[in-house]
Parts: structure tokens; C-alpha cells; sequence
């Protein structure tokens, strides 16, 4: 048994700008390590991270340091056992298979044609700006039931609450600002719990207001959670499927000519792959161990390292290729075990079988801008920041 190797050469800059090639080191020489920088353990090894994930008595995601917990309340993201479950099942009742599709879908149709329509006469768009971030916004206000607010002031808020979890320097604006959305958030939310206890829905606070199970300080830390993270994930995925159909010409024309729900689900669940959009999360050692060979104390902090599990060579070769007609398709970027993705079904539908289908369908000659670049940043959330484009009439 050796105590955890440090890795001294990795900056936080560098991962931002492109951490495959770093995550492929140290999945071979160091797959559990203990990077400075981060602040953190990364674990960088699909079995190992799935191991870690399926045994929460081990690796549990309560954590008394957490940022998240100061930034948005003890939500059950950060909640084991029994607490974490009884929350969970109040929430699945709004992303079950049938309320997706009757009731959610929809809605999700007339927010991406509406959007669609905005500016399709254009021939040009940067569609992280114009559509993936507006959608994924909107979407989100149907789906908590928190419509007393804009779409741009819920982005924005979803930016300051992962602001302040990433707060690892401490500073003191990032607080305050924090403290200020969260009062804005309390407000609109204390107003929607009014209407739906009146008037019941499937949306996730009206779930959590009329549960009986939840108390107040419960209900603002899991719609905070959500705000904080159900934005920029399908926000990303939306930008990363079309960004890898549109520099692949010949994938592209398979799902223009051969169109089907498989065929969409196969873009989708490539793209999360081929670039996680959580790329990394952590949990807590329990207690003193051993995990392959490394000596871990109780309390050590480990990052999961999804977006590396995700390019694992041990079952995808060239993962850093976008390839839509891989065999295997079981990834980790929904997370595993009891904490998997809440939102995944929605996901699915919401970009897989609808936005990306529906820009490539209502964009003819849709093609990535040859005068503006495509830029891509981040590490533990990882996404296009642009996607400049033009399509004809
Ligand atoms: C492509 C889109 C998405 C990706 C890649 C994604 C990824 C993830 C990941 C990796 C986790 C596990 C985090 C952890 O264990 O610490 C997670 C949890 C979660 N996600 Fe998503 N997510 C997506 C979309 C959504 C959406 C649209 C919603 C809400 C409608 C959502 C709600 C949640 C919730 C509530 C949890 C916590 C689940 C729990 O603790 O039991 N996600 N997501």
C-alpha cells in the first residue's frame, strides 16, 4: 500500500483550457492523485469511480466542509441513506416517463420553435447565446414552476450559486453576491409555494410544497441545487452534440438521412461523453482505507473525474473523438449509484430528441461560422462558451 502520489505539475489554467490530455496521463501513472492545484484527490478511472459511486457507505456525498451546502442549503445532493432517498422520491414524481412526455415535452416544443422562429431569418446565430442558454433556461423555469421570474435573471443566478461553490479562495463579493440571490431566489420561490399549494402541478416545487414530508429550509436548498445545475448542463450538451455533428460532415448526413429517436439518442449520449458536462464531483472517504493500492484517510477529499471515466481507453478507444457510431454507450456523465442524475430522462428528451433535432431540421445547411471559432473551456463544468454558425434560407 502507498500513500497517495502527488502531482505537482498541473495548473488550474491549463486544465481549464483542455484537461483531456491531462486526465489520459494520469488515468496511466497516477489514477488516484492528489493534484495541488485543485485542492483535491482526482480519481481518473472508470471502475474505480463507479466502484466509488456505488458505495456511498464508504464514499459519502455529505460533507460538513461543503461549499455547496453554504452556497445554496443542505440539498439532497449532498444527503446519504434514508434522507437522501425520501427527498429524491418527492422530486421523481415531476421527471417520470409519462410526465416528460405528456406534460413536459410540450412546453419544451414551444419554448425551442418559438426561439427558433426568433431567428431563423438571420442565416447566422452564435447558438450557445441565441438558443442553447435561453432554452435551457426556460425549460427549467416550466419545470421547477418558478415562471415569476425572467429567463435571464435565473442564468444569472445559476452563475452566482456555482460562483460561491467554487469559491474555494473565499472572497468576500462572492459571498455577498450569494446572499443577495439567495434572498431573490427565497422571494419568487415563497410566492410560488403559495399558488401551487392552491392550485397542485407536476413542476418540482409544487411536488415539494404540497409533500408534507419537506420543511421550508428543505424545499429552498434542492430548488437552489437545481437552479445551480439544471441550466448549464443541457445548456452545454446542446452546443457540444451540434458542435460534434457539425465538424463531422459525414455523421451529420447519417442522422440528416436516416433521422430516428435512436439515432438522436445516439448524438446525445456521444456528446455528454465525448464531453462531460459535469466534469468532476466530489465525495468524502469514510474512513481509513485502501483503494488499489492507495492509502486513503477518513475525511480526504476525492474529485470523480466523470469527463476522464467517460475516455477511459480501457473500453473507448480514441475517446477523444466525436464518434456517433461507438458500440459501447454506457458513460458516466449522469453520475452512477443513488445520486444518479435526477434530470436525466428530461435531458434526453428535452436536447437529444428535440433541440438538436430541431435546429438541424429547421436550419438548412447548417455549418459551424468558418470566420469564428467554436471555443470550448472549463474542467469541472466543461462546455462550448460560443458557437458561431450560419445556415441558409
Ligand atoms: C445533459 C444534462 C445533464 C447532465 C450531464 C447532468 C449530470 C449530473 C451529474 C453528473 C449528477 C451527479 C452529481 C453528484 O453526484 O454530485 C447530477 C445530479 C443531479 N442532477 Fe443532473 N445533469 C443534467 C441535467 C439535469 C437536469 C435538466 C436536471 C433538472 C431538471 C438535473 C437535476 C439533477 C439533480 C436534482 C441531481 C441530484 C441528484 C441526487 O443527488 O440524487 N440534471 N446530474
Amino acid at each position: 500500500m502507498t500513500t497517495v502520489p502527488t502531482i505537482n505539475d498541473i495548473t488550474l489554467a491549463e486544465l481549464s483550457e483542455n484537461p483531456y490530455p491531462i486526465y489520459a496521463r494520469l488515468r496511466k501513472q497516477a489514477p488516484i492523485a492528489w493534484v495541488p492545484a485543485a485542492n483535491i484527490i482526482l480519481v481518473t478511472r472508470f471502475d474505480t469511480i463507479k466502484y466509488i459511486d456505488t458505495h456511498p457507505e464508504f464514499f459519502p456525498a455529505f460533507n460538513p466542509q461543503s461549499l455547496q451546502i453554504r452556497a445554496m442549503g443542505h440539498s439532497m445532493m449532498r444527503k446519504d441513506g434514508e434522507d437522501h432517498r425520501l427527498e429524491r422520491a418527492v422530486l421523481q414524481k415531476s421527471v417520470n416517463s409519462d410526465t416528460i412526455q405528456g406534460y413536459w415535452m410540450p412546453r419544451f416544443e414551444r419554448i425551442v420553435d418559438e426561439l427558433i422562429d426568433g431567428f431563423r431569418d438571420k442565416c447566422e446565430a452564435d447558438l450557445f447565446t441565441d438558443f442553447a442558454a435561453p432554452m435551457a433556461s426556460l425549460c427549467l423555469m416550466e419545470i421547477l414552476g418558478l415562471t415569476n421570474v425572467n429567463w435571464q435573471d435565473l442564468c444569472d443566478w445559476s452563475q452566482t450559486l456555482m460562483d460561491a461553490v467554487g469559491n474555494y479562495g473565499d472572497d468576500p463579493q462572492i459571498w455577498a453576491r450569494q446572499q443577495q440571490v439567495s434572498s431573490l431566489i427565497d422571494k419568487a420561490l415563497d410566492q410560488m409555494i403559495e399558488i401551487k399549494r392552491a392550485t397542485p402541478d407536476p413542476t418540482f416545487i409544487s411536488q415539494m410544497a404540497n409533500s408534507e414530508t419537506l420543511s421550508l429550509e428543505q424545499i429552498r436548498a434542492n430548488v437552489k441545487v437545481i437552479i445551480g445545475g439544471g441550466i448549464n448542463e443541457p445548456r452545454d450538451a446542446t452546443c457540444t452534440a451540434l458542435y460534434g455533428l457539425l465538424s463531422n460532415p459525414e455523421q451529420l448526413s447519417l442522422v440528416r438521412e436516416q433521422p430516428s429517436e435512436p439515432m438522436w439518442g445516439k448524438v446525445f449520449e456521444e456528446a455528454i461523453r465525448y464531453c462531460a458536462p459535469i466534469g468532476m464531483y466530489p465525495r468524502r472517504v469514510a474512513k481509513d482505507m485502501e483503494l488499489e493500492g492507495v492509502a486513503l484517510k477518513r475525511n480526504d477529499q476525492l474529485g470523480l473525474v466523470v469527463a476522464s471515466a467517460c475516455h477511459d481507453e480501457k473500453y473507448w478507444d480514441h475517446g477523444d473523438r466525436f464518434d456517433i457510431n461507438r458500440k459501447r454507450c454506457t458513460h458516466l456523465a449522469f453520475g452512477t449509484g443513488p445520486h444518479l442524475c435526477l434530470g436525466f430522462r428530461t435531458a434526453r428528451m428535452q436536447v437529444g430528441q428535440l433541440s438538436v433535432p430541431s435546429l438541424i431540421a429547421r436550419l438548412p445547411g447548417l455549418r459551424l461560422n468558418p470566420e469564428k471559432a467554436a471555443r470550448f473551456g472549463g474542467w469541472v463544468f466543461r462546455g462550448p462558451l460560443s458557437l458561431p454558425v450560419k445556415w441558409n434560407l
